[in-house]
């Protein structure tokens, strides 16, 4: 196992997407935030399909949310195929909405989502945890954690793309609002996955949609695709694995299944 200091190198990752009102990404999100529940669960039970979005202020200000647009999910360890150790640190970059006037709550740093998204420096001193909705209010009856010497440097994106219909949503807008989050997260020159999310919901075009985004000439092969539910939780895993391996191309290649396939083989 490769350590750095003593301790086991993490693999730092955001995932982003589509986020903003409900005039923006549509009728509900994008899959964010479940994605990422999957992903640090150790259990089935610890899976919720029900995340903070529209906030009270008094909640915004809690030390969770912190004032800022993203949620510290933790740390987890997860094993390859072949057998290597990943210890991935994850957050999400969301936009959080104030249920009193159905707008994006001011943070200290107003950039537009597309920009704020891909920033690799992360500060918030004493942010803790995100672990599910209920915590918030109560978060001492819950495991505080941390987020590391209040700060994170971001070493690659999982960009995440809807392929089920959402009421409200149409396809380009997801489209439109994606090209401008991948051209903001290439020039930070970082790795990307593209991860589709709801496979187990699909819309065929949408799955198109997502294979024209990577096939894009200007990407030049560099953007990889991952077709995951995290409802069922096919191809979850994978795509993080991916992406570190893409940090750190060391640590091997996944074989990645197409949707149809790791269902299967499940
Ligand atoms: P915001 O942070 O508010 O922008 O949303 P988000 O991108 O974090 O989306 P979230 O993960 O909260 O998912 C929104 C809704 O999409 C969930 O409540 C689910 O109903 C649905 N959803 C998420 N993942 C899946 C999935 O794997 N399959 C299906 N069928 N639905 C999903
Ligand atoms: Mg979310």
């Amino acid at each position: 196992m490769a350590r750095k200091s003593g301790k086991m190198r993490s693999f730092n990752v955001a995932v982003v997407g589509l986020s903003g009102t409900e005039k923006d990404k549509g009728q509900a999100g994008v899959g964010k935030s479940c994605l990422c529940n999957r992903f640090m669960a150790a259990l089935a039970d610890d899976y919720s399909i029900d995340h903070i979005s529209v906030l009270s202020q008094t909640d915004f200000s809690g030390r969770v949310v912190n004032n800022d647009h993203f949620l510290y999910w933790g740390e987890v360890t997860k094993t390859s195929e072949d057998g290597i150790e990943f210890l991935f640190q994850v957050i999400e970059q969301t936009e959080f909405i104030d249920d009193a006037t159905f707008q994006p709550f001011k943070g200290s740093k107003m950039e537009p989502y597309a920009k704020r998204c891909s920033a690799t420096k992360i500060t918030s001193a004493e942010k803790l945890m995100y672990i599910c909705k209920n915590q918030l209010g109560i978060e001492r009856e819950y495991e505080q954690k941390l987020l590391p010497d209040g700060k994170i440097s971001i070493d690659g994106f999982l960009c995440v793309f809807d392929v089920s219909s959402v009421p409200s949503r149409t396809i380009e807008k997801q489209v439109e609002a994606v090209l401008t989050i991948l051209n903001n997260l290439i020039k930070t020159k970082k790795p990307i996955v593209l991860v589709t999310t709801k496979n187990d919901d699909a819309n065929e075009t949408y799955v198109k949609e997502a294979e024209k985004l990577v096939g894009r000439k200007e990407y030049k092969g560099a953007i990889m695709l991952v077709e995951t539910s995290a409802h069922e939780n096919i191809n979850v895993d994978v795509a993080f694995i991916v992406l570190a391996q893409l940090i750190d191309r060391s640590r091997g290649r996944a074989r990645v299944l197409p949707f149809i396939e790791a269902a299967r083989v499940r």
